[in-house]
């Protein structure tokens, strides 16, 4: 065999998006590794609708995400989401959230509680349109209890799904297997997202309890269509 190489590397928990390196030896991967890790996150992507996005992890540095301004995010991006996904999404009729809240929603060392941003960038600036994240549940070392939410106005395009493979990917890394979430049994765009991720689904007081596995591995066969 000689020095060249094509190879599915686990380069994705450390930068959050896949990577296919072409080349020689550990050189080339730095240079590859080092261009994904300075390009502020991710490739776009598209809504059903056709529009761009992007997911960010929410401790990327070069969105600028201090928690002051992932507060202020937070707190926009409450205004405009309907009381029945403030309900769905809280539990409660919640119209702003406290300073506790706030400090608990961004408080994230990218290990033990994870987030993941969606929004839409238009030149310099940014809008926030969805987030998702898990907290490692004290004392279950491998599961952690998720939430994720999208603004209104972009629901049914993929964007909660695309947060959350962004969230089970992160589990992947970080040696967590199962991701459990709390879902009114009425919320059926929920529900069909969970099945779709092979949820185990079973009724705990008023909510139906989701939890689903961590996928082992990426998923590459080392096919390329
Ligand atoms: C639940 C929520 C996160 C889903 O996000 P989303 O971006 O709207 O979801 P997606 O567009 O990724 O759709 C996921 C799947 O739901 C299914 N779906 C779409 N519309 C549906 C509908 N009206 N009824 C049932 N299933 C539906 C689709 O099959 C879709 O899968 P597909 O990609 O195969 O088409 C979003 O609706 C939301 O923020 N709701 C309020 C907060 C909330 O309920 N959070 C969950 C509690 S943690």
């Amino acid at each position: 065999m000689d020095s060249h190489y094509f190879g599915w590397i686990d380069a994705q928990c450390l930068t959050g998006e896949p990577v296919i390196v072409f080349g020689n030896g550990w050189a080339h991967l730095s240079v590859v590794l080092g261009s994904l890790m300075n390009k502020s996150g991710s490739r776009p992507l598209f809504m059903r609708n056709g529009l761009a996005y992007e997911i960010h992890s929410c401790l990327d540095p070069d969105l600028s995400f201090t928690p002051e301004r992932w507060k202020q995010e937070i707190r926009k991006g409450l205004a405009r989401l309907s009381a029945k996904s403030r309900w769905q999404r809280f539990a409660s009729g919640v119209n702003q959230l406290s300073e506790d809240q706030l400090d608990y929603l961004t408080d994230v060392d990218g290990k033990d509680r994870v987030a993941w941003c969606a929004l839409i960038r238009s030149g310099d600036s940014y809008q926030g349109i969805g987030v998702s994240r898990y907290v490692r549940l004290p004392g279950e070392g491998a599961c952690a209890e998720f939430a994720v939410t999208v603004i209104d106005e972009y629901q049914k395009q993929g964007i909660g799904r695309a947060l959350l493979e962004r969230l089970l990917e992160s589990a992947r890394c970080n040696g967590i297997s199962t991701l459990r979430g709390f879902v009114f049994p009425s919320n059926l765009l929920m529900l069909e997202l969970c099945r779709q991720l092979h949820a185990h689904a079973i009724p705990v007081e008023s909510f139906i309890q989701v939890d689903i596995p961590v996928p082992s591995t990426d998923g590459f066969n080392g096919q390329i269509d």
